[in-house]
């Protein structure tokens, strides 16, 4: 599938992308390749008029603003971070197979990825702004995509707190892995919200506004919401959910896949561990017999706030069916519930229950 796109003065799709890298390609480097960083999209690419782009900044702020993205490139630092994405939807396939998830992407391992961003501190253009009121709390953020939904056309949306949005990690990207930002990313200009639901990180970036409460965007007030287990599509009430925001602890095995034949031997088992950004990784422990016991990981990348951590295990498997598991903790302590029950819910999001993997040594 055509994952990263050099972007032209227009463009245009008519189909919705949403593509990962195949599996055996998945967290092969810390760094991951544009051309392998997984899509998600709620709509199809907006027609782009990069001649004429402009961001606005208004809502409870001093001056409002309408920025052009040399404007941006001029007027603000050039910031660098390394960062991973994570759509809340990842590994929602395993919750699908638990009990049916309708109408939803049965994402496997693969909504995940590490990219070097280059941008502009979001704190330092909100500061450019001037926040003007006491009661300002949140960040909302629009993107130039827009989808038809009870006969009227609403922009993609999300916002995050206000003291979130002043982090010295949250960027305004034009850049990612050193190029301009493909279309498929966001290009010109998109929000990077590291440690929080990749949802968050608003592409084809139009309009910031500063505001009292939290967006009144479908995908803030509906969309990657979090219901507990025993609520489902009939006994909703969505105004009762939980919007997600940071992401909880999770890893994940990425080598060997799910039923693979294996020759007997060494085994080695690789996978990433993935936390809030804030805590970093500290502990990942792998189990070759669907947990009765367990061997440290050890870590193939230095430990780094925002990113995923790589780990590494190995295990002398003897002729049989075996079954590989993973959990991980951070340095608050935090870790990953047993059972994929106790975490299903009705949309898929966000399932970090212990992840295991079934294969057969010859
Ligand atoms: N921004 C816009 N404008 N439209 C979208 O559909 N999808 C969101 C987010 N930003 C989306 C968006 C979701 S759900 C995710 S997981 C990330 O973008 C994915 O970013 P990527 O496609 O660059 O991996």
């Amino acid at each position: 599938m055509p994952l990263s796109e050099k972007h032209e003065e227009t463009k245009t799709y008519d189909d919705i992308l949403n593509a990962g890298p195949p599996l055996n390609q998945l967290a092969r480097e810390f760094v991951t390749p544009t051309d392998l960083f997984f899509v998600r999209n709620h709509a199809a690419i907006p027609h782009l008029q990069l001649d004429s782009y402009r961001l606005g900044v208004s809502g409870m702020v001093t001056r409002e603003l309408s920025l052009s993205l040399e404007d941006i490139k001029e007027n603000f630092e050039q910031r660098r971070l390394t960062a991973t994405l994570q759509c809340a939807g990842n590994r929602r396939k395993e919750l699908v197979s638990h009990k049916p998830i309708d109408d939803q992407l049965a994402w496997d391992i693969e909504a995940i990825g590490t990219a070097e961003w280059t941008g502009v501190r979001l704190g330092e253009v909100l500061a450019a702004a001037g926040i003007s009121s006491a009661d300002a709390a949140h960040v909302a953020f629009l993107g130039l995509d827009t989808l038809l939904r009870d006969g009227a056309r609403d922009a993609y949306g999300s916002s995050i707190p206000l003291e979130k949005a002043l982090g010295c990690e949250v960027l305004l990207a034009y850049a990612m892995n050193g190029e301009d930002l493909p279309l498929a990313h966001g290009c010109p200009l998109r929000v990077v919200v590291p440690g929080y639901i990749g949802a968050r990180s608003v592409k084809w970036l139009s309009d910031i506004r500063v505001q009292e409460s939290p967006s009144d965007n479908h995908f803030q007030q509906v969309g990657y919401k979090l219901f507990p287990p025993h609520i489902d599509m009939y006994n909703v009430d969505y105004a009762d959910g939980m919007q997600l925001t940071k992401l909880p602890v999770n890893s994940v095995i990425v080598r060997p896949q799910d039923r693979s034949l294996l020759p007997a031997g060494k085994v080695a088992v690789e996978g990433y561990a993935m936390s809030d950004g804030e805590h970093e990784i500290t502990w990942v422990s792998v189990s070759p017999d669907g947990g009765a016991s367990w061997q440290r990981a050890e870590f193939i990348n230095a430990p780094q706030l925002w990113t995923w951590q790589l780990w590494r295990a190995e295990f002398e498997l003897p002729p049989g069916r075996h079954e590989l598991v993973v959990r991980a903790w951070d340095s608050a302590a935090n870790s990953q519930p047993e059972t994929i029950a106790s975490v299903w819910n009705f949309k898929g999001y966000v399932n970090n229950a212990w992840h295991r993997v079934g294969v057969t040594v010859k």
